[in-house]
């Protein structure tokens, strides 16, 4: 399982401007109401995600789609947002090394050179093309897919459609209608789950099982960290210490800048998929009932080691506006040692003979003292590995963080009316 370190968040070790124990302490009754809220709403279905590592008949379905579709070499996803950044973050952290069908992604974007660029080098004989919208009508992932959809029929034929899988609601839109008119093969996204918590339902997971990402291992891994969460009181509850320290320095110490900052390159595009959850599940203008409220930290998506040379600066001498959680692997799956010809630089001889891996775990070290010297709470999150169960604890993690969170905010952590007001003032423009 994995483990969060918040000494570093606390006055004791950063002074002023860590949260205090009496602060925390204080917090704990908001603390426990928000875990009872969140449980509830799985209780009463109103939210699908917590229960969706259970979803054995999910699981099934999956695989089956996978088996169906493995004559192909390629698979093309076309999303956006919620239907994009999860399947992007854990085939960066799983499908490295897998033999299975390999991942291309487009969709995201409307810049017709990056979709060029996707025709032009996939071979459409040998790829599906996933398209996963639970709408059916977002601007984005709609443009390229039916661009892609003339080429695929162009090339393929009369048996196109088995080149097709479309991952939308189970009953509602355009891209469920269509899949039925046309027969293309389709899964579908429950209506209990918004985008940004869709990444353990068949939104990512069936791209990553043709990727032969073990998909069991990550449900597995969610229902671990989720069975956790539910057990533990809230004063040793990881997800919950996590959410209400990062509230009190929103709150109490305008720390309003909350930094994710891995140190495994396998998870850089981790970081885009938590900046989305915490911006669009926190980022709120009104509050319950309606008061306006204007609130929501400011998630950055940082990379160890390679933004102590960038970002870091700013973090240990700029204003004292932010937090940083940092995330250690603690296992690499493969290690080098440093070359003994670096004897050759006086001043990196004392690398020779180490391992890389241990090089890497003492520069997030010395980052995080560096914080403490000047006062900047900074946590970690240790993660043993960087393997399916352990990202599936890892998803259920932020997404338990964020909705605790939401409750803390008193907001509905679930909708996202900025997001629609740009697709509405879109379509007014280029009607
Ligand atoms: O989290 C969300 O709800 C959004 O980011 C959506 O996932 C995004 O707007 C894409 O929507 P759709 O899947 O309907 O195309």
């Amino acid at each position: 399982m994995l483990r969060y370190d918040y000494k570093n968040m606390l006055s004791s070790t950063v002074g002023l401007y860590g949260s205090t124990s009496q602060n925390l302490n204080k917090l704990r009754p908001r603390l426990s109401q928000a875990k009872q809220a969140v449980l509830e709403l799985a209780k009463t279905n109103e939210q699908g995600w917590l229960k969706s590592p259970d979803d054995q008949v999910m699981l099934k379905r999956i695989q089956t789609m996978a088996r169906e579709k493995k004559f192909v070499k390629n698979c093309l996803v076309i999303g956006i947002g919620g239907s994009d950044l999860a399947t992007r973050a854990l085939y960066q952290a799983l499908g490295h090394a897998n033999k299975g069908v390999k991942l291309y992604f487009a969709g995201s974007n409307t810049d017709p050179d990056e979709l060029f660029a996707a025709l032009k080098s996939l071979d459409l004989k040998h790829t599906l093309i996933n398209i996963v919208s639970k709408s059916g009508n977002t601007v984005e992932p709609m443009l390229c897919f039916f661009t892609v959809l003339r080429a695929l029929k162009k090339t393929v034929g009369k048996n196109y459609a088995q080149h097709i899988v479309a991952t939308t609601d189970a009953k509602n839109g355009a891209l469920r209608e269509l899949a039925e008119k046309y027969r293309w093969s389709a899964l579908p996204v429950p209506a209990n789950v918004g985008g940004r918590f869709s990444a353990l339902t068949d939104v990512s997971l069936f791209p990553l099982a043709l990727a032969r990402v073990d998909i069991g291992g990550l449900l597995h891994g969610a229902k671990n960290q989720r069975d956790e969460f539910v057990s533990q009181a809230v004063s040793h509850n990881a997800p919950a210490l996590f959410a209400a320290l990062q509230y009190l320095a929103y709150t109490v110490h305008s720390q309003k800048i909350q930094v994710l900052m891995p140190y495994a390159q396998r998870l850089h595009q981790f970081g885009f998929w938590y900046r989305q959850l915490w911006a669009e599940s926190l980022g709120k203008r009104v509050g319950r009932n309606n008061r306006v409220v204007k609130i929501g930290p400011t998630p950055i998506a940082a990379l160890g080691a390679t933004d102590q040379h960038s970002q870091v600066q700013l973090y240990n001498e700029g204003p004292h506006d932010k937090t940083v959680t940092f995330i250690e692997v603690e296992k690499f799956e493969h290690d080098l040692e440093a070359a003994p010809e670096l004897n050759e630089i006086p001043g990196l001889a004392y690398l020779v003979g180490k391992k890389f891996s241990q090089i890497i775990q003492i520069e997030r070290l010395a980052t995080a003292l560096a914080l403490n010297q000047n006062n900047r709470p900074n946590g970690t999150i240790f993660l043993p590995q960087v393997n399916a169960e352990h990202m599936g604890g890892l998803i259920m993690f932020f997404e338990l963080a964020a909705a605790i969170s939401g409750e803390l905010y008193d907001i509905n952590a679930y909708d996202q009316p900025g997001v629609e007001a740009g697709k509405r003032a879109m379509h007014d423009l280029m009607r």
